[in-house]
């Protein structure tokens, strides 16, 4: 255990890991909602073959914006953990599997950001190929994260 912890004492260690513990599960459930939220909307408009007014695209936007902060979060946590309880990153292969998933999830988040804040600047819809495309690979990567992060820590 670091050196630093020591000051800590054991009780505001346990409280200070389960208030991170915590954070780590509200972002999961942010992110999750968002992808699920964002597809549903998404996928109703595709099927209507319409393109989202103002409000709707503003909405979508939104919906990027608190994925990636969800995801941000996830990291900011996730380090803490693993450096407070596991003293680093070396855990096990699914601990390694779930961080490279985490990586890819961090950075088709930021894409997709990039793409939607390009487009409303130009004042044209996201490319619907590219959003259904990332929304999928989202869902898939999010719910790869969870499989290896119950097998990693079991
Ligand atoms: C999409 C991103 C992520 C998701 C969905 C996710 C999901 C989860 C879940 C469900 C658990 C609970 C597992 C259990 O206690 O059985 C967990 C724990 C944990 N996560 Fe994450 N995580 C993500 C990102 C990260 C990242 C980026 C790191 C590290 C850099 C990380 C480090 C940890 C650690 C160390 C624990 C275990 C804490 C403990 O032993 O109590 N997570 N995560």
């Amino acid at each position: 255990m670091k050196l630093w912890l020591k000051y800590l004492g054991v009780n505001k260690l346990v409280v200070t890991l389960i208030i991170i513990k915590f954070l780590h599960f509200l972002a999961i459930v942010f992110a999750g909602g968002v992808l699920v939220g964002g597809g549903v909307i998404q996928s109703v408009y595709t099927k209507a073959n319409e393109v989202p007014n103002s409000h709707v695209a503003k909405i979508l936007k939104l919906l990027g914006y608190i994925g990636l902060i969800s995801l941000i979060i996830l990291w900011i946590t996730g380090i803490l953990l693993s450096n407070i309880i596991y003293d680093g990153f070396s855990i096990n292969s699914a601990f390694t599997i779930k961080i490279i998933a985490a990586v890819l999830l961090l950075g088709l988040s930021i894409l997709v950001n990039l793409h939607v804040y390009n487009a409303s600047k130009k004042q044209i819809p996201p490319n619907k190929t590219f959003m259904k495309i990332a929304t999928m690979s989202g869902r898939g990567l999010l719910v790869i994260v969870l499989i290896v992060a119950a097998i990693a820590f079991n």
